[in-house]
């Protein structure tokens, strides 16, 4: 199973896995057009073949509707890579009332990875969450010097919708916040699953020539953005980062790490404090709860 299918990145992990034999469902917000899309890079021929399942996962709603189809029609998940994110140029709210970023970057994972642990379960599932290197330095512009980690209010944790508060709103370090989010909570998940041998592991793909970048190019470089586009890694590329967490056979059994592509990488020390992973998990469960 896989999110953000329409995207650069998630249109070569599926393309990848059903060309593998695995066969594959997505979740999209606009169900025909990524059907079409796929259907290009896999073909009706592909072995494992896949299926689209509409879902806007910014939606509380959403998130749940799609875990209950999924259920419905499988009950063994064997690899769930969430992939789907975005970054907004401003704070924004869901109908829910969350911050978009946390909606999209984060809840959407966590939802996701909780209501579908027992089918994952049933497989010995791995989950790959693609995270971003931005939770370990939100610069948007890396000039030497000391890097700026995310931040996170361990008092807002209570509460999803205290976090990425209108105080101190910046667009970068939300969508940085969200992430650090989705790979805290990836590291209890490691915990918890580990007795059902499912994995839990998070991954930052690069920085990839796809739609996100658009809106993440500083605006004084952006008359230069075909030129910076162009030394960035094709969605090919960035795709291989987290299509090794989930397949490849040499990781089984790997569980709670965090990658930079290949290499496996130290986040910041919040995301590793149990307390904090333990209410950020009573929270957020809560909210798919009620
Ligand atoms: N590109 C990079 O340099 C980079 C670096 C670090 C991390 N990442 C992460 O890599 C992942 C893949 O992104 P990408 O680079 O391939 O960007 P992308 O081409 O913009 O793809 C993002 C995908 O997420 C989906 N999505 C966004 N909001 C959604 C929602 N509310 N409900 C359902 N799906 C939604 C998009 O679907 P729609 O077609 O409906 O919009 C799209 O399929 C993201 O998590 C991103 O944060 C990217």
């Amino acid at each position: 199973m896989v999110t953000g299918a329409s995207g650069g990145m998630g249109r070569v992990i599926v393309g990848e896995l059903a060309r593998a034999g695995a066969h594959v469902v997505t979740v999209a917000r606009d169900a025909s057009r990524t059907e079409s899309l796929l259907l290009e890079t896999v073909g009706k021929g592909g072995p494992g073949g896949f299926e689209v399942i509409q879902a806007d996962l910014s939606l509380r709603k959403g998130v749940l509707g799609a875990a209950a189809e999924i259920s419905e029609r499988h009950e063994r998940v064997h690899v769930l890579v969430n992939n789907a994110g975005a970054h907004f140029p401003d704070r924004r709210l869901t109908p829910d009332g969350v911050e978009m970023h946390v909606a999209v970057d984060y809840l959407a994972a966590f939802g996701l990875t909780y209501l579908l642990q027992e089918n994952l379960a049933r497989a010995a599932g791995r989950v790959v969450n693609v995270a971003s290197n931005t939770l370990n330095d939100t610069r948007q512009v890396k000039l030497p010097g000391r890097s700026r980690p995310a931040t996170l209010d361990p008092g807002h944790l209570d509460d999803l919708t205290r976090l990425n508060p209108v105080t101190g709103f910046v667009p970068f370090e939300a969508y940085a916040r969200a992430k650090l989010l989705a790979v805290t909570s990836g590291y209890h998940f490691a915990r918890t699953l580990r007795p059902h041998a499912v994995t839990v592991n998070s991954v930052h793909p690069g920085i990839v020539a796809t739609n996100i970048i658009n809106d993440l190019v500083p605006a004084a470089l952006r008359p230069f953005s075909g030129l910076i586009r162009a030394t960035m890694l094709t969605p090919r590329e960035g795709a291989s980062a987290a299509l090794r967490l989930a397949t490849d056979p040499a990781l089984a059994g790997l569980t709670g790490r965090y990658y930079s592509r290949e290499k496996e990488t130290a986040t910041p020390a919040i995301s590793h404090d149990a307390a904090v992973q333990q209410r950020l998990h009573e929270t957020s469960s809560r909210w798919f709860e009620h």
